[in-house]
C-alpha cells in the first residue's frame, strides 16, 4: 500500500533494527561466523625495523601437538605483485617496518597458532633505519597530491608580503601526535576457499572495496571472491581500506585444504598493521586588520608517510575552505620512513588540519581583543575561499550563534586565567568545524517485492555501527511509501548491489541515494500494483549541483576546561557542538555519532598519543593499558545539537554526512578553553598535564 499522508521515516528515531540481534548476542561479527572445522592463524611480526630475513627456524613450531602449518617468505603462496606493497606479504625477505608480517602460523586453536607464532625464531640482517619525524628533515618531500587526490600546494595573492604588513599577526607551529583507531571489534578475517572461489567474513567499512584490493594481490577475478560483513564494531577508517592481515587470512585457507581459517589480530598487532593518524607539525600564519578581518592565511603541513607506501594526509586542506583572507597559501611535505603505513582515522586531513589554524584564530581574537565567536563571523567568507563557487548551504555562523546562546558564552569574562575555583583554574574556549560532502557516482541497490509480500532492499553497504541499518530502512520506508516495519534491509554482502564503503562520512548521501533512485524508478515501473516477484535495479548519476557548489557540513564546537592549579591535570566537564549537516535522518543514532566524535576529539586533546620509539621503530604503549583512550570517568557532559538546515543540491535526502564532522575542532576548542583557563597556550597535542607545568 501506498500512503500519501504516511507521516515520513526520516526524521524519527526507531530503535536500531540491529538492536534485538546485536544485545541478545544473535549478530555475528566477522569472526563467529559459523564454519565448519575452523583452523586458526597468528601472525609473527618482523622485530627489526628494517633489513631481510636470513633464515627462519619453525621446526620448534611445527613440533607443537595441533599446528597445521608454518607461513614463511619461503613457502607462502604466491601473490601478484606492483599492485599494493602493504599488501604483498610473505613474498621477500625484505622487512621495511617493525612489525611487518614475515609468516603465520596456522593451527587447531587459537592458543596453539599463538603459541606456536613465538616459537618461530628467525634470523635477520639489518639495515640502518630512519624512523625520526621531524619537520627540520632535509629530505622532506613535496607529494604530487594529497588524499584523496587535492592539490599537495595552493596558494592565492602573496602571503609573506600580507603577513609582514599586517597590523595583527600570529605565527606559531601546531602539532598533533601519531594516533590509533582503537575499535571495539578487532580486525578479524574468517577465510573459506571451496569450488566457487573465495569467501572471506570480514570486520571492514566496505565489502565491495576490500574484494576490489584483494582479489587481484591474490590473482584472483574479482567474481570469485565474496565478501561479507554484516555488523562491525566500529573502524574510524581502520577498515576502510585492505590491510596485511586480509591477504593473510586467504593465504593461509590456501594451504589448510578447503578448511576455513580463522584470523583475530590482537590489540598490540594492531598497532602496527591497521594504519594511524601520521604526526602533523603545522606552521600556521594569520595576519589581520585591527578588527580581526583576515588579509593572510598559511598553514605548511610536515607528517610522514611509509617509505614503501606513500599516504599524504591531507591536513592542509579545511582551511582552504574555512574563512576568507585574499593572501592564502596551504602546503604539505612529507617524510618518508621506515615505519608501517599511515592511513585514515576519523576525518583525515579535517581533524588534524582544524587544530592548528582554530588555536591560532583564538590567538588572533587575543591579539586584536576581539571575542573569538565574534572574530570567527567576521571573517565568514561570501562563496568557497578555494573555488569561489557558492556553497549548496553554509551555516556556521548559525551554529557559533546558536552554540553560544546554548552555551552561556555572553556570561563569560574574556581575560585568561581569571577563575580560580577550589584549586583549579576554570576556561571555556570555542572552534570551527567543517567536513565535507563527499559522494561516489554509481552506487547500486535494488528493490523488490518477496514472496511474503513485503519490500527487500539490498545493497553492498556495511553498518560499522553508525546506525545505517537503521537509517537506510527509513530512507527507503520513505522512498517507497510504506511503514518501515515493511522494508527487509540486506546488507554487508559482495553478493548485493555495489556500494562504496562506510567512509568519508558518504555512506548515506551514497547509499541512501541509490536506495532512492531505485524505489523511485521501481514505482514508476510497477505503479500501485506491484506485487510478489517485481524487482528493480538502479545506480546513482553524477550529482549534476557537484561541479557547481562547494559542498560542505559546519559546526561550532564549545568547550568547558578545568585545569588543576598544583599538578596540572586536565579535565573537561563539558562540550557543546552544533551542526549544520543537512537533514537529520534518525535524531537518536545522530546524536550518538555526533557525541561519538566529540568523545574521540577530547580523547585525542588530553590521551591520546602513540608512542614511538625511533630507535626500534615501534609504538611503545601498543595496547589499552597505555594507549589511554578517553573512558566515562573522563567524559562529562556532551551535548550535540543541529541546524534545521534544507540543502536541496546535495542528494535527494539532504544529508550531509555526520560520521565524522564531530571529531573536527573539538581538541582546538579544548585547547582555547585550557588557555582561557590557565593563561597557558598549549600548541601540541595530547594536552597532558607536564605541559601546565612549565
Ligand atoms: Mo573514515 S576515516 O572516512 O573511515
Amino acid at each position: 500500500m501506498t500512503g500519501l499522508l504516511r507521516p515520513s521515516a526520516v526524521g524519527r528515531s526507531p530503535v536500531r533494527v540491529d538492536g534485538p540481534a546485536k544485545v541478545t548476542g544473535r549478530a555475528p561479527y566477522a569472526y563467529e561466523q559459523p564454519v565448519r572445522e575452523p583452523a586458526y592463524v597468528h601472525p609473527v611480526q618482523a622485530t627489526i625495523a628494517r633489513g631481510r630475513v636470513t633464515a627462519i627456524h619453525t621446526g620448534a613450531a611445527l613440533a607443537l601437538d595441533g599446528v597445521l602449518t608454518v607461513l614463511t617468505p619461503e613457502n607462502a603462496p604466491h601473490l601478484e605483485r606492483g599492485i599494493d606493497p602493504e599488501l604483498e606479504i610473505l613474498q621477500s625477505p625484505d622487512v621495511a617496518f617493525r612489525g611487518q608480517l614475515v609468516g603465520a602460523v596456522v593451527a587447531e586453536t587459537p592458543e596453539v597458532a599463538r603459541q606456536a607464532a613465538g616459537l618461530v625464531r628467525i634470523e635477520y640482517e639489518r639495515a640502518e633505519h630512519d624512523c625520526v619525524f621531524s619537520a627540520d628533515r632535509t629530505d622532506l618531500y613535496r607529494p604530487e597530491v594529497v588524499n584523496p587526490s587535492l592539490p599537495t600546494d595552493t596558494s592565492d595573492g602573496d602571503v609573506g608580503t600580507a603577513l609582514r604588513d599586517a597590523e595583527r599577526t600570529v605565527v606559531a607551529t601546531y602539532t598533533t601526535a601519531m594516533t590509533h583507531n582503537n575499535p571495539m571489534e578487532p580486525h578479524t578475517t574468517v577465510a573459506v576457499w571451496d569450488d566457487d572461489g573465495l569467501t572471506l567474513y570480514d570486520s571492514t567499512q566496505g565489502v565491495h572495496a576490500m574484494r576490489e584490493s584483494v582479489a587481484p594481490v591474490l590473482g584472483l577475478d574479482p567474481g570469485v571472491v565474496r565478501v561479507v560483513a554484516p555488523y562491525v564494531g566500529g573502524g574510524f577508517g581502520s577498515k576502510g581500506t585492505a590491510h596485511a592481515h586480509l591477504v593473510l587470512a586467504a593465504l593461509a585457507a590456501k594451504r589448510t585444504a578447503g578448511r576455513p581459517v580463522k584470523l583475530a589480530l590482537t590489540r598490540q598487532q594492531m598497532f602496527s598493521l591497521v594504519g594511524y593518524r601520521t604526526p602533523t607539525v603545522q606552521r600556521v600564519g594569520l595576519g589581520a586588520d585591527p578588527d580581526g578581518r583576515l588579509t593572510a592565511l598559511s598553514v605548511d603541513v610536515v607528517e610522514q608517510t611509509a617509505r614503501i607506501k606513500e599516504f599524504a594526509e591531507q591536513t592542509g586542506v579545511p582551511a582552504r575552505k574555512v574563512y576568507a583572507a585574499p593572501n592564502r597559501r596551504t602546503t604539505h611535505r612529507l617524510a618518508a620512513l621506515d615505519v608501517p603505513v599511515p592511513s585514515w582515522m576519523r576525518a583525515p586531513g579535517e581533524c588534524p588540519g582544524m587544530f592548528g589554524p582554530e588555536v591560532a584564530m583564538d590567538e588572533l581574537a587575543q591579539a586584536c581583543d576581539i571575542d573569538p565567536v565574534e572574530l570567527r563571523i567576521r571573517n565568514e567568507p561570501e562563496t568557497d575561499p578555494e573555488t569561489g563557487l557558492p556553497f549548496s548551504s553554509r551555516d556556521l555562523v548559525g551554529c557559533l550563534r546558536e552554540g553560544a546562546d546554548r552555551f552561556g558564552w555572553r556570561r563569560r569574562d574574556p581575560r585568561p586565567r581569571a577563575r580560580l575555583e577550589d584549586g583549579w583554574w576554570v576556561g571555556t574556549g570555542v572552534a570551527s568545524s567543517t567536513y565535507p560532502v563527499h559522494a561516489s557516482p554509481g552506487t547500486t541497490a535494488t528493490v523488490r517485492i518477496s514472496p511474503d509480500g513485503r519490500y527487500e532492499v539490498l545493497i553492498g553497504a556495511v553498518d560499522i555501527g553508525t546506525g545505517a541499518w537503521t537509517a537506510l530502512t527509513q530512507i527507503a520506508a520513505d522512498a517507497l511509501g510504506v511503514p518501515a516495519e515493511d522494508v527487509h534491509l540486506h546488507i554487508g554482502d559482495t553478493d548485493l548491489p555495489e556500494a562504496p564503503v562506510a567512509g568519508g562520512s558518504s555512506g548515506t548521501t551514497n547509499w541512501g541515494s541509490a536506495i532512492v533512485a531505485a524505489a523511485r524508478s521501481f514505482r514508476e515501473k510497477y505503479g500501485p500494483d506491484a506485487g510478489p516477484g517485481d524487482e528493480h535495479t538502479a545506480s546513482t548519476a553524477e550529482n549534476p549541483f557537484a561541479q557547481r557548489y562547494a559542498m560542505r557540513a559546519f559546526g561550532a564546537q564549545f568547550a568547558e576546561v578545568r585545569v588543576h592549579a598544583d599538578t596540572g591535570e586536565i579535565r573537561v566537564p563539558r562540550l557543546l557542538g552544533v551542526f549544520a549537516a543537512g537533514r537529520i535522518v534518525n535524531p537518536r543514532t545522530a546524536r550518538s555519532q555526533l557525541t561519538g566524535g566529540m568523545t574521540m576529539g577530547l580523547s585525542m586533546a588530553l590521551h591520546e598519543e602513540s608512542v614511538f620509539d625511533d630507535r626500534f621503530g615501534f609504538v611503545v604503549n601498543h595496547d589499552l593499558a597505555e594507549y589511554h583512550i578517553a573512558t566515562c570517568a573522563d567524559v562529562r557532559s556532551v551535548e550535540a545539537y543541529w541546524r534545521d538546515e534544507h540543502d536541496p543540491y546535495v542528494n535527494p535526502m539532504g544529508t550531509k554526512g555526520i560520521g565524522e564532522i564531530g571529531i573536527v575542532g573539538t581538541a582546538a576548542a579544548i585547547a582555547n578553553a585550557a588557555h582561557h583557563a590557565t593563561g597557558a597556550r598549549v600548541r601540541d597535542l595530547p594536552m597532558t598535564p607536564d605541559k601546565f607545568c612549565e
